[in-house]
């Protein structure tokens, strides 16, 4: 299989000899190891690292769209998801071994490695025709439902299991109240885990642009990004959103009073990665909310409120749930595994910090314990907005470790947002 792609010059490869492999595409069955990871880079040349993507170029990029330009689009669409798809499954080999080995995350490193060959295979497109077949590729693994959430659902089973893992004082749960502290195999796990799901965000988030980008137009879009994303509009319908899943779920539910920007600012924006953080933040408050005030006939509203500044527009999502003492702050930022309904509780804040900075954003959480939380997210206005931060944020969870005290969780904010905003990296 392995020969087979190399037959077909993996990057800069067109022979007639490659093409038909589609009929034939190679798989991998069983697990995947460093040794096939290995070879497999061997073969492709080096995969290069994923590039970070501006808003402004998503624009351009999707805007009046020829032949020729649909074409550009396409090549750099491949190579990026194979430079993603390549990071993601580097990521997960890396995780540490109880998770990496667990069979449900055995099994999604082997699918992200079928399809990372497969990309492969069908090679950058190099004529109209074959933009063609890569779209026919793209729309068939994009109408596949079955992949909405598995990594979070594989993933989440990894790590509730792994939470029990025993030490020497017995069976601990990394979840533990007494816990405060996030383990430096915890923390290593994190560190994985952020390149998986930054992988995952743009994977998902770069196909849908381009193929939205060849549906019929949609005023005032141009591919899934919103020329006019209203922060105050978004906080507004997330909202709604959450008020409704709580009593259906709980049977009550805090208000959410939104207090808009004055000017309710606009700009151009991605509104479903806005959305992620928003939702994520209402319905954390909600929970606590409710747990809180359980024995009480009234809740204490949630305040939303939107501050638009020159450069950026940061929403604070307040509640009166109790809040968490600040010892426990480090832990919130960690993938932590519990068993939910649906396998994959207490990713949420890891995860909406993720979608927050994938535009150059920010995400903090400030607790008051015994009283509330505030949180703040922060977008950046600018169509410079790009994902550079994330992609340089490798060596972001290893600074916490280490920063000790004054690190994270010890301020008004976690020091690991802070960083974020002193290192702007191309
Ligand atoms: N507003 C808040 N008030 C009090 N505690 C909070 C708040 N937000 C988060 N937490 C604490 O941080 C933990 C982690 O939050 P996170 O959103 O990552 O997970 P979750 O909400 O438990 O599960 P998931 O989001 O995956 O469904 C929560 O379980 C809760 O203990
Ligand atoms: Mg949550």
């Amino acid at each position: 299989m392995l020969a087979e792609l190399a037959a077909g010059n993996l990057r800069t490869g067109g022979s007639s000899r490659a093409r038909s492999t589609r009929s034939a595409l190679p798989s991998h069955s069983g697990k995947v190891t460093l040794s096939d990871w290995s070879h497999l880079e061997e073969l492709a040349g080096g995969l290069r690292a994923p590039m970070a993507v501006r808003i402004k170029d998503l624009i351009l990029s999707a805007e009046d769209l020829t032949p020729s330009k649909s074409l550009r689009n396409a090549q750099l669409l491949h190579d990026e998801l194979v430079a993603r798809r390549a990071s993601m499954v580097a990521h997960l080999l890396r995780l540490p071994e109880r998770i990496r080995d667990h069979p449900r995350v055995e099994e999604l490193t082997e699918k992200q490695y079928n399809r990372l060959l497969r990309m492969l295979v069908i090679q950058r497109p190099r004529s109209f025709e074959e933009v063609e077949q890569f779209d026919e590729e793209l729309l068939s693994g994009s109408r596949c439902s079955a992949s909405d959430g598995e990594t979070r659902r594989a993933i989440g089973a990894a790590l509730s299991e792994e939470a029990f893992c025993p030490t020497m004082l017995g069976a601990r749960r990394w979840g533990d109240e007494e816990a405060d502290e996030v383990s430096e195999r915890q923390t290593q796990a994190d560190v994985q885990l952020d390149g998986v799901f930054t992988a995952r965000i743009a994977l998902r988030f770069l196909t849908n642009h381009y193929l939205a980008a060849k549906d019929p137009a949609r005023e005032g879009w141009t591919g899934s990004v919103q020329h006019k994303c209203s922060p105050a509009q978004r906080c507004e319908e997330a909202a709604r959103l959450v008020e409704t899943k709580c009593l259906a779920r709980f049977g009550r539910a805090p208000a959410i009073q939104v207090h808009p920007d004055r000017d309710r600012v606009s700009f151009p924006f991605v509104p479903e990665h806005m959305d992620f953080v928003l939702h994520e933040l209402m319905f954390n408050g909600s929970k606590a909310t409710l747990r809180k005030h359980a024995m009480s006939d009234t809740l204490p509203p949630m305040r939303v409120i939107v501050a638009a500044g020159d450069a950026d527009v940061t929403i604070k999502v307040a509640d009166e749930g109790g809040g968490l003492p600040r010892s426990k702050l480090r832990r919130v930022w960690s993938y932590q595994g519990r068993w939910g309904a649906d396998d994959r509780k207490g990713l949420g804040l890891p995860l909406a910090r993720l979608y927050a900075k994938y535009f150059g954003g920010s995400l903090h959480v400030t607790p008051v314990e015994g009283y509330g939380t505030d949180c703040y997210a922060t977008f950046d206005a600018r169509t410079e907005a790009s994902c550079s931060q994330l992609l340089a944020s490798k060596a972001d969870r290893d600074d916490q470790r280490k920063s000790g005290p004054g690190g994270l969780g010890e301020g008004l904010y976690d020091a690991q947002g802070r960083r974020f905003c002193k290192t702007p990296e191309g």
